[in-house]
């Protein structure tokens, strides 16, 4: 049996004649830029997320960049965040000429450990950027606690957990802004890429939404440098009919993960961690594996697809080397980089691929 990490030729099957439907009626229209889909999808947004105002941009990475741009934050800066995430939470700290200060993980979680963030803040610390990985919400109510009584914004980066919560709270609303990525192999997954913000904060809402398009107000005159950050409208148009489907998707991703987990008790597969404050997206199914790197060798033999999220914690990257860091600095963060692998979790699995996953795992684990 072939069964990849992600099939989104069986998601597009399903939703194929309503993709095309949507994307001709922005060719017809000939909005290439901005139009009515953006608008309604950033008021789709705004309504799942509980935020006031939302702002589309082009990629989730620009989302961030965006956010740190319009909240001034720059050279001479530090913000805080993990080094087990996806490279643009930190590449896009490093872009805006601030200064990426790292803080280990909760092993359980894979998220920012609240409990060391204090200790690393000085004079020059501006921001904390939490990550909800894999689809589950970091503790916010500490990070807000430290962010409050030191006057620093939270950017929540939300990318991989689109409506799920934290004590009932959406992603991306508990934080100064949330940024949302529409990458294909998302959740909420465009046909291309693209992004959102979205933020309580109406002055701050003004700002995103001028430098999305260069900072410019009125056109042509720039009180700010901003860039080209738009969402494409035919994103926009294919997001719209994927939306109402999103709910669907997420159950069943949770069923998948609940059948998994059945499948591993017991064994040596440690499966995900789930906060009791939390509701998980399973953007990833990650569990933790002996020889990982075996396991995966195995799989793949197998015709089996799954992933390494992320085998080089962000410390330990080559660019960053100017920071410093050295292996041993973030223990955690580095023992999740050799244990983890994601497993296919996607709504379209049948039980039977779901058996042979789990099984092909263990037949290996278990040897
Ligand atoms: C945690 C995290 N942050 C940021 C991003 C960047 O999003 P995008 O690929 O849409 O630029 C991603 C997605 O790939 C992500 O997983």
């Amino acid at each position: 049996m072939q069964i990849p990490l992600l099939d989104l030729k069986a998601q597009y099957a399903t939703i194929k004649d309503e993709i095309l439907a949507a994307v001709s009626e922005v060719l017809e229209s000939q909005r290439c830029i901005g139009g009515p889909k953006v608008a309604e999808l950033e008021e789709k947004v705004t309504a799942i997320s509980d935020c006031k105002f939302a702002v589309g941009v082009s990629s989730g990475t620009d989302a961030i960049l965006n956010s740190l741009m319009s909240l001034d934050i720059g050279t001479g800066d530090e913000v805080i965040t993990t080094p087990f995430t996806f490279f643009a939470t930190v590449g896009c700290i490093a872009r805006a000429g601030a200064k990426p200060v790292f803080v280990d993980i909760d092993p359980k979680t894979f998220n920012i450990s609240p409990q060391l963030i204090e200790p690393v803040i000085t004079d020059k610390t501006k921001a904390i950027m939490p990550v909800h990985l894999f689809g589950q919400m970091a503790d916010m109510d500490p990070i807000m606690e430290i962010a409050n009584k030191h006057n620093l914004a939270v950017i929540e980066d939300a990318a991989q957990s689109i409506t799920r919560t934290y004590k009932g709270r959406k992603a991306g609303s508990i934080g100064t802004v949330g940024c949302f990525s529409f990458f294909p192999s998302k959740n909420l997954g465009g046909i291309g890429d693209g992004g959102m913000i979205v933020t309580n904060d109406e002055q701050l809402y003004d700002r995103l939404f001028i430098m999305r398009n260069h900072g410019g107000k009125p056109k042509y005159y720039h009180s700010y440098v901003g860039g080209n950050f738009r969402l494409d409208p035919i994103q926009a148009a294919a997001l719209l009919v994927k939306l109402p489907y999103l709910n669907e998707w997420s159950e069943a991703r949770r069923r998948n993960a609940a059948y998994y987990n059945e499948k591993f008790a017991g064994t040596v597969v440690q499966i995900p961690y789930i906060n009791a404050d939390c509701v998980t997206i399973y953007n990833q199914y990650c569990i933790r594996v002996p020889r990982r790197d075996e396991v995966v060798a195995h799989l793949r033999e197998k015709n089996i697809g799954c992933e390494i999220y992320y085998p080089v914690p962000a410390h330990l990257q080559e660019c960053f080397s100017y920071l410093g860091c050295k292996e041993g600095d973030f223990p955690e963060s580095e023992k999740a980089a050799k244990e983890v692998l994601a497993l296919p979790i996607y709504p379209e699995l049948s039980d039977e691929m779901k058996d042979c996953v789990a099984e092909t795992t263990l037949s290996f684990c278990s040897n």
